[in-house]
């Protein structure tokens, strides 16, 4: 089971922490991985300038945008495999 945690602190809230969430929302009902992943919002991590900013299990990424979850999300969730 993955963790994906969102900043919802005020800076990564204005810089999208939102439509981030939906675009991995979106993602997750597509390729049915909803057993597979937990969704979680967190507080400021100390790293406001680099929103939005999000956590994978431990790993932590920064300046995620809503157009780059697509690519986080092969990479991370489906591990590559795109199908
Ligand atoms: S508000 Fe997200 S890191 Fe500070």
């Amino acid at each position: 089971m993955l963790r994906l945690s969102i900043c919802f602190g005020s800076a990564c809230h204005l810089r999208g922490a939102y439509g981030v969430l939906n675009a991995f929302k979106a993602l997750i009902t597509k390729y049915e991985v909803q057993s597979e992943i937990d969704i979680e919002g967190n507080f400021c991590q100390g790293q406001c300038t680099e929103g939005v900013v999000i956590k994978i299990n431990d790993e932590i990424i920064t300046n995620v945008a809503q157009e780059k979850v697509y690519e986080i999300f092969i990479e991370k969730v489906l591990g590559g495999k795109q199908y």
